[in-house]
């Protein structure tokens, strides 16, 4: 079986490079979708208190071996692998409306008991809601947690420069990550520049522009003459540009092939093709829009 290789957080937490994104799988189909891609060599799952699926997410892992979750079978019928949970890589995200100390210790607990385990690997601010003004006082409350080992590493997401750099005039613990979005039309170059001087994992959520980027011609291009799918070209790109990558898809076929890009490589002259697709167009909503 294929997983990921592990990246190292800047506490020394190891995080699976590529991992499944849960964003609108119907809270439902989340159980049956994460043990497909436990069987197809997930490790590393990615959820948030706004997608209404941790509670599906913590059943299927529930069920692999009685350390966490409600303990009910996925949705896929057949056997779930043995792994512990030190196997796993779970992260989830306080919402934007429980934004402040108080609060996000209220939504750290929710999530929790939604997902029924002892501890999160990675927790992150879903968005900065710089209005708000209170993301600093979310993060105070994800150091205290951090410090009582309820979470492996904390981290921001959707943060601009500017976000960073007032979470860091009072941050005591660096973020371990800022998942933003990023695909070869959003290539966040500057960010991950500032990303690598800080000792902060960039993580790309809507890796494949939430399968957009896959009718680009030059990907198709790429994909053809590799005899790869358009969707490996662009995890490969990612894998090699240092990115943590989560995609989303809902057909085991998918959630297979999205997994297996760890077997060939893109050389200068495909890495360059990719560079130039750079359109500065997102395909989610800007930090700035939400609030
Ligand atoms: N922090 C944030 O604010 C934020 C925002 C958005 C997303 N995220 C995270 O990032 C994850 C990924 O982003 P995303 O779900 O928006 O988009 P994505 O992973 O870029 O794209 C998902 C879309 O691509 C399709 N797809 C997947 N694999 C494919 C393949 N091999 N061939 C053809 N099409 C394929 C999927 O179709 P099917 O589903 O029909 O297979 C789905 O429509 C989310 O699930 C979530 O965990 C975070």
């Amino acid at each position: 079986m294929k997983t990921s290789p592990r990246l190292s957080l800047n506490n020394g937490v190891l995080i699976d490079q590529l991992g499944f994104g849960l964003y609108k799988v119907p809270p439902a189909d989340a159980a049956g979708l994460v043990t497909m891609a436990l069987e197809a060599g997930y490790r590393h799952f990615d959820t948030a208190s706004m997608y209404g699926n941790e509670t599906g997410v913590g059943k299927a892992i529930g069920a692999l071996s009685g350390f966490g979750g409600s303990g009910a079978g996925g949705g896929s019928g057949e056997a779930a692998p043995s792994l512990s949970r030190e196997d796993l890589f779970v992260t989830t995200k306080v919402w934007n409306d429980d934004h402040g100390y108080d609060a996000t210790m209220r939504a750290f607990q929710t999530s929790m008991s939604n997902l029924g385990l002892e501890y999160i690997d990675l927790y992150l601010i879903h968005w900065p809601c710089a209005r708000r003004g209170l993301f600093t006082e979310s993060y105070r409350a994800m150091e205290t947690l951090y410090r009582e080992g309820r979470i492996r590493a904390i981290g921001v997401s959707n943060f601009q420069p500017a976000h960073l750099e007032r979470l860091l005039e009072t941050a005591e613990v660096v973020p371990a990550v800022n998942q933003v979005e990023l695909h070869p039309w959003l290539q966040q170059d500057e960010l991950r520049g500032l990303h690598d001087r800080l000792g902060i994992r960039t993580e790309a959520w809507s890796p494949l522009g939430r399968g957009q980027v896959l009718e680009d011609p030059v990907v198709v291009e790429l994909a053809a003459a590799h005899r790869r799918t358009a969707a490996q070209i662009v995890l490969r790109w990612h894998v090699q540009l240092g990115n943590v990558v989560i995609p989303k898809a809902s057909s085991y076929t998918r959630i297979r092939e999205n997994l297996d890009v760890f077997g060939f490589t893109l050389d200068a002259s495909d890495m360059a093709a990719l560079a130039a697709l750079e359109r500065n167009q997102r395909t989610g909503s800007h930090p700035d829009n939400v609030n």
